[in-house]
């Protein structure tokens, strides 16, 4: 992974800067895609952006924050292409890249300290996603987006 979206709400906003800073240590460079400040706004608009970015290929994967992480990948969930996961702990972070291939992972402001964000990215983005049996799964729910998806 080299070029990461970010994106939150103003309930994920107080996880942003540290894992903004945690990405750049690691070599990423970041896309920030907002919000910028505490007022209030609607997670769906930034779970979109971010998942549209990484969909795309415009960026390689995401992180998501809003006060639980739950709104947020929902929202990016109905993005096609999108394996958005909410995660709170480091065995999440590297279980979901390892066995989900998670192209975005999803943490909640309210739920997590800064610090354990950044312990939760790094996890994620130096794990490696195995493949083998646990690509088989992957394609069976690309054949869920496609029977439901346009
Ligand atoms: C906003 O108050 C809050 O609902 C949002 O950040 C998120 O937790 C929703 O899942």
């Amino acid at each position: 992974m080299k070029k990461i979206a970010v994106g939150c709400d103003h309930g994920g906003i107080v996880l942003k800067p540290a894992v903004v800073a945690a990405l750049e240590a690691l070599g990423a460079e970041v896309v920030d895609f907002g919000t910028y400040d505490e007022s209030s706004v609607d997670y769906p608009v930034y779970g979109l952006k971010v998942a549209e970015a990484v969909a795309s290929g415009e960026c390689d994967a995401g992180v998501l924050m809003c006060g639980t992480g739950i709104g947020i990948s929902i929202s990016a969930n109905k993005v096609k292409g999108i394996r958005a996961a909410v995660t709170t702990n480091v065995f999440m972070a590297e279980m979901t890249k390892r066995h989900n291939n998670a192209n975005i992972i999803a943490l909640g402001g309210r739920v997590i300290t800064p610090e354990e964000a950044q312990d939760i990215v790094k996890a994620w983005y130096n794990a490696e996603y195995e493949g083998g049996r646990h690509q088989k799964r992957l394609d069976m729910i690309a054949d869920i987006e496609n029977k439901y998806f346009k």
